[in-house]
Formats: C-alpha cells, structure tokens, sequence
C-alpha cells in the first residue's frame, strides 16, 4: 500500500505549501482561514474560478469581500498571484485593488496576474445571461459573471489571454472573432470600441504585474519561500466532480492547484478541508439535506447566509458528512476547518447527515446525476445542542462539551483531525486544535 512518506504540518501554520479549499458547495469560510494562515506565507495564490469568489475577511471591524484578490493581500509582505486557472475581469479586479487602497493598504506591486489566465469580456457576461434565459425552468443561477462562457471560450481555444494584452493588433482580431461568434449565437450588440478603448487602458495599469506565474511561483518554491494555494468555490460545484449540471465551469479542488498554477503534485503538502458546521448553497440545484421552515431560516438569519457576489440568500440544511465524505475521498484533505459552529449555538438538537439510500440501498458514494441525488434518502444521526454562547470562547478547552462531542464525530466519521474550529467572523474567533499545534 502507498504510504505518504513527507511528513506534513495538519494545521498548515509551518507547511511550505498549504492547500484551502471548499468542501460543501461554496462560502465555507475559506478566506477568513486564508487570511490567517498568511500571515507566515510568503505568497498566496488564487488557481480557479473568477469574480463569481466571495471570500469575506473582517480586520479591525472593516469587512472586505475579495472576489478575484487573494486573501493574503492585506499583509504588506505578502505577494499575491492570479493563476493561469483564473477568469480575470479587468474592471472588477480594480475595484477591489480600490477597496483595498482606500482602505489603507498598498497592494498594486505585490500583485502578479499570471500570463495565461483567460480575459472575462463584456461579450462573457451578456452570453452568461442570455445562456441562462435560455435554461428557462432550468436556470442553474451563475452569479452572471461570465464564468461559463470564459471557461467555454478557453476550451473551444478562442479566448483571450492576458498575455494577448502585449500584442494588441491580434489581441483586437481575437476579440473581434470572439464578439461575432457570440453576438451570432445568442443575438446581442456589445459596444466594441468602447471596451477595446477600456482594454487599451487596463493593458498599460496592469503592464508590470502580467508575469510568468508558472515559472514564479515554483522559482518561489525553489527558494524555500511558503505558499497558500486559495481555492475558489468548492467540490461540489467543481465541473467534474460537482452536482453537474448545477456547478461552475472550473476545477475547484486540488487537481485545479496542478492545473490552475502549474505545481507538480509532489510539491502539495497540507490540504485544509474548509467545513462549515451546517451546509449552504447558493443558486439552483439539488440539496438532499435542506432544511425549510423555522430550523432553516433561523441558520440562514443567524449564520447572515447572503451571498457575498450577488447578495441572494443561501439555501441552508444540515451538515451533510456524506459530501464531505466524497470531497474528502477526491481532494485528500490532511484536515479540517469547521467554521461557523457558533451559528448553531441556540439549537436544541443538530443533525448530521451520514449516509444516503436510494431506493432501499445504501450508497457508497455521491450519485452522478441530478435524477438520483433529488431522490436519495439521507440517514441522520442527532446530536444534543450545547445551548451556550461559544463566541466568547478563547481557547479549544473552553468550548462546551456538547460541542466537542460533536466535532469528535464529524472528525470520527471523516476519519480526519478537525484542526481548526470557526468561532465567528473574525480573525479572533478561530481556535486551534491544542493536539495539533
Ligand atoms: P468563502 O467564500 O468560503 O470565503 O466564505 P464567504 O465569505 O462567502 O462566507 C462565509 C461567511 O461567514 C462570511 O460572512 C464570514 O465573515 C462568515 N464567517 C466565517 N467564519 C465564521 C464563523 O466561524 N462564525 C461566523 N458566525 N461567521 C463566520
Ligand atoms: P466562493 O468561492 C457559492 C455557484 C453559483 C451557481 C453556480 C454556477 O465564495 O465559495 P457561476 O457563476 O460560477 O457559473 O455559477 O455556482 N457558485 C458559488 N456558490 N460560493 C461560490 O464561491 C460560488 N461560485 C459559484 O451560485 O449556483
Ligand atoms: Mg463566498
């Protein structure tokens, strides 16, 4: 049998490379953890997925919500890259470097977009729409950020890349070609010159920061500097391993880090699972452990479940252990996160889903399509509620015992250490595991 013969740090706070990634279907808290592990990391990286990321960090009361910024940009030492795995959209990125600014931080020269990463287009965004008129009944509800058709675009190889921006007289070519086979297809005018004109003006901002960010980032390795991998949406919404159809175009878990900056897979070390204690889910799509009534609009009011890209509400159920069972088998988590246990603090009991049926049998794993994964049965197991305010909680001993009781179950049946445990938002509310630290 293969044995992991690295040795690797569980909690990620001396790992030279730390892999964050969502493990349920998106919001898990991955950026607060982000944004605390980077504090000791040299560089942070994004690999996937575009502005449809909403990862929200609080610092000194000051909330941001960063959509294509990794979550180290707000340390002065940290640098920050945009993968090739990336959907980059110009205008949206420069709001964020503003928000950022304005709040006191200079980023721009810790900034590095990688050459390869695809151009999000306003053609993008209106065929995301016009796709999604199209679904009618069967919308999948995109955060209309063009992610689909960029990613499409990538694949039928007629996208536009960053590094296209330093050879302007083809870039125009490719975006012309690009416009007529979508105002074709789905009939819409985009206004050309004009975004031609805004993409002669982003190409000189962002001159200094396209860069070589395969070779970078493993010269960075080389040098023994220390990586965060930030992953961007979850499992479950990854193109193949996700509740297809209702997913995003990308890879969203650790195969993406591979694909979506160019590290080889012997490089990855510590790989966080990000769990919230409950489960979300924004848009449309199957939810086998939804909870509708009293129970779930009290998670949703409680836990402040807005999405923080389109601000609709989420969808909230319970924990659901067989998904992070799944994510946990694909995307090799050495531990977990569970955020937002707080959230949970008024309840009498908490369920937490452990298997599912289909038509009488137990599953093994995750169904494959929409019309089984409607129809499975979920098995539940009910845990005491600890009826007791843990935002107040400084260290993993003053939890409550019912609390802990139930992270030693979701850690027994993963079969994983839960090594850090989500308090409330902000920086000061995550405790550590002390057998880990
Ligand atoms: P991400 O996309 O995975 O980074 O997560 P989001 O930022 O979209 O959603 C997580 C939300 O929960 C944000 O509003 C966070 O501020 C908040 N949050 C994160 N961890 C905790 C926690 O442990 N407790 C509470 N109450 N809120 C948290
Ligand atoms: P973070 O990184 C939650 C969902 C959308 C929609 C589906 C497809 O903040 O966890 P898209 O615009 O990507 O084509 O939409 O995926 N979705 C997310 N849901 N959190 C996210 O990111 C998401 N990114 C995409 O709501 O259902
Ligand atoms: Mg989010």
């Amino acid at each position: 049998m293969l044995k992991r013969c690295f040795s690797f740090c569980k909690t990620g706070k001396h790992s030279r490379v730390c892999t964050i990634v969502g493990s349920q279907w998106g919001d898990e808290g991955k950026g607060k953890l982000v944004d605390i592990l980077a504090e000791n990391f040299d560089v942070v990286a994004r690999y996937n997925g575009g502005a449809n990321a909403g990862h929200t960090v609080i610092v000194d009361g000051k909330k941001f919500g960063f959509h294509l910024l990794p979550c180290g940009v707000l340390y002065q030492k940290t640098q920050n890259i945009i993968g090739n795995g990336v959907v980059l959209h110009l205008p949206s990125l420069f709001e964020e470097i503003k928000q950022v600014e304005d709040a006191g931080y200079e980023c721009r020269n810790r900034i590095f977009i990688s050459d390869r990463a695809h151009l999000v287009t306003s053609v993008h965004l209106e065929a995301d729409g016009a796709q999604e008129t199209s679904r009618g009944d069967k919308s999948i509800g995109t955060t209309k950020k063009g992610i689909g058709p960029t990613y499409m675009t990538k694949m039928m190889r007629s996208g536009l890349r960053v590094g296209d921006l330093r050879h302007w007289e083809s870039f125009k070519e490719k975006y012309h070609r690009l416009a007529d086979f979508f105002e074709k297809a789905y009939e819409f005018k985009v206004d050309r010159e004009k975004e031609i004109d805004e993409f002669g003006t982003y190409k000189e901002q962002i001159q200094s920061m396209i860069t070589d960010s395969i070779w970078k980032v493993n010269q960075d390795l080389q040098e023994g500097k220390r990586l965060i991998c930030e992953g961007a949406n979850a499992l479950m919404l990854d193109i193949d391993f996700g509740s297809y159809p209702y997913v995003t175009s990308s890879s969203t878990g650790t195969a993406g880090v591979m694909s979506g900056l160019g590290i080889p897979p012997n490089k990855l070390e510590t790989v966080i699972g990000v769990v919230k204690a409950y489960t979300t889910r924004v848009g449309a799509g199957p939810f086998p452990t939804e909870v509708l009534g009293e129970v779930g609009d009290h998670i949703q009011n409680v836990g402040k479940e807005y999405g923080v890209t389109t601000g609709r509400k989420r969808r909230c159920g319970w924990l659901d252990l067989n998904v992070v069972k799944y994510t946990s088998m694909i995307n090799g988590y050495t531990s977990i996160n569970i955020t937002k246990l707080d959230v949970l603090d008024q309840l009498e009991e908490i369920q937490i889903a452990v298997g599912y049926k289909l038509h009488g049998k137990k599953l093994q794993s995750m169904p494959s399509n929409l019309e089984d994964l409607s129809q499975v049965e979920v098995e539940y197991e009910t845990l005491k509620g600890w009826k007791s305010d843990i935002t107040q909680c400084k260290q993993w001993k003053d939890l409550p015992p019912e609390a802990k009781a139930y992270l030693d179950r979701i850690s027994q049946i993963l079969g994983l250490p839960v090594t850090w445990v989500g308090t409330g938002p902000t920086r000061e509310n995550m405790l550590l595991n002390p057998n880990y630290s």
